[in-house]
């Protein structure tokens, strides 16, 4: 009988719960906390207690999608950070219960790890292309821009990393000034469509190695801004989808000149990405196109993985449990992980 495994990631502004059977996903259930729009941002109080009241509809949800009953459960995974205190101490805290009242075991994973694992999740109705070992993993998400060398599911490690800013950070930084709702990263993708990517040039870092930076872009944006409403109070709105398509244009040439070089530099070619801003759809052509010119073959994650999701946990949790590597009953939500 194949494994079942329930995965629960509860880290920011999403619950979800999903139930993964030998490596094929059979429900992966999301809430989104609306709570935080009109703040334009994430409020750690507010997420923690959406948490409390979506964990339990969202697992039982998840459990009748996938057709199981608890009782078939054989292990739970749960996501033990990087992430809000509060939100991760929810997904812990029942985690930690629901393993007592079933006796099954329970297994940590860093919620980086899970969104490359997205990679290896199979679904009822076909087999998703994985990538072969190793592979670079680019990881950009709202907190993180990584480039990860993947040299077996459980083994990886960052061989670049943003020295401040995230590429979903960038997005949604540079959004919040063009007064775009939160998150802006899909907002921007949308507008974007419409505009010239060549019409405006923000700065580029230079950064040696592998390892990236954004707020260079972020206040070459911002001062740029601040002089055009300057000399005309409606610019914003009036350049609305140059200014999205030029500032989208400019995070993906970041992302793709390390990308590249760390290609070339460990000779690998099986190229991915993960993580939120993995949604971005000038990303997503941008990845393809630059695979196509370097031989890579590029691996692109279905949509519903790209955002936070248990499906994800679940996976890297359902290694764990073939490892044997259970969490005990002290583990502890952790802000910040050392490595993956
Ligand atoms: O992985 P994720 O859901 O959460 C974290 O682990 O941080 O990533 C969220 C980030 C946000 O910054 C959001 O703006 C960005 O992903 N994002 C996008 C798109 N969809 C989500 N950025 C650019 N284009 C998108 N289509
Ligand atoms: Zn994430």
């Amino acid at each position: 009988m194949d494994i079942t495994i329930l995965g629960i990631e509860s880290s920011c502004d999403d619950t979800s719960a999903a139930v993964l059977r030998g490596g094929t996903l059979l429900s992966n259930v999301i809430a989104s906390q609306e709570v935080h729009r009109k703040y334009g941002g994430v409020i750690p109080e507010l997420a923690s207690r959406a948490h409390q009241q979506n964990i339990i509809p969202v697992v039982d949800a998840a459990i009748k999608e996938a057709g199981i009953e608890f009782r078939d459960i054989d292990g739970i995974a749960f996501t033990r950070g990087p992430g809000l205190l509060g939100s991760l101490m929810v997904g812990v805290s029942f985690t930690k219960g629901l393993s007592l009242a079933l006796d099954v075991p329970m297994m940590e994973v860093n919620h980086l790890h899970g969104h490359i694992s997205a990679h290896f999740i199979d679904l009822p109705d076909r087999k998703l292309p994985h990538p072969a070992f190793p592979f670079l993993c680019l990881l950009v998400s709202g907190g993180h821009s990584q480039i990860v060398r993947v040299e077996d599911y459980d083994r990886m490690e960052i061989v670049g990393t943003t020295i401040d800013d995230a590429a979903g950070e960038a997005f949604d930084k540079c959004g919040k000034v063009m007064g775009l709702p939160y998150p802006s990263g899909p907002v921007i993708d949308r507008l974007a469509a419409e505009g010239d990517p060549k019409r405006f040039r923000f700065a580029r870092p230079s950064v040696d190695g592998f390892d990236y930076s954004f707020s260079g872009l972020k206040t070459s944006f911002l001062y740029f801004l601040r002089d055009a409403v300057h000399e005309s109070p409606d610019f914003i709105e009036n350049n609305k989808a140059d200014l999205c398509a030029s500032l989208q244009a400019a995070i993906i040439d970041i992302l793709l000149v390390k990308l590249v070089r760390a290609a070339k530099y460990y000779d690998i070619r099986e190229i991915a990405i993960a993580g939120g801003v993995s949604a971005n759809s000038g990303l997503r052509r941008a990845i393809v196109e630059e695979g196509e010119k370097r031989g890579w073959k590029t691996y692109l994650p279905e949509f519903k993985f790209t955002t936070d999701n248990a499906a994800m946990i679940a996976m890297a949790g359902y290694i764990k449990y073939q490892h044997s590597e259970f969490a005990s009953l002290d583990v502890v939500p952790v802000a910040r992980y050392s490595n993956l």
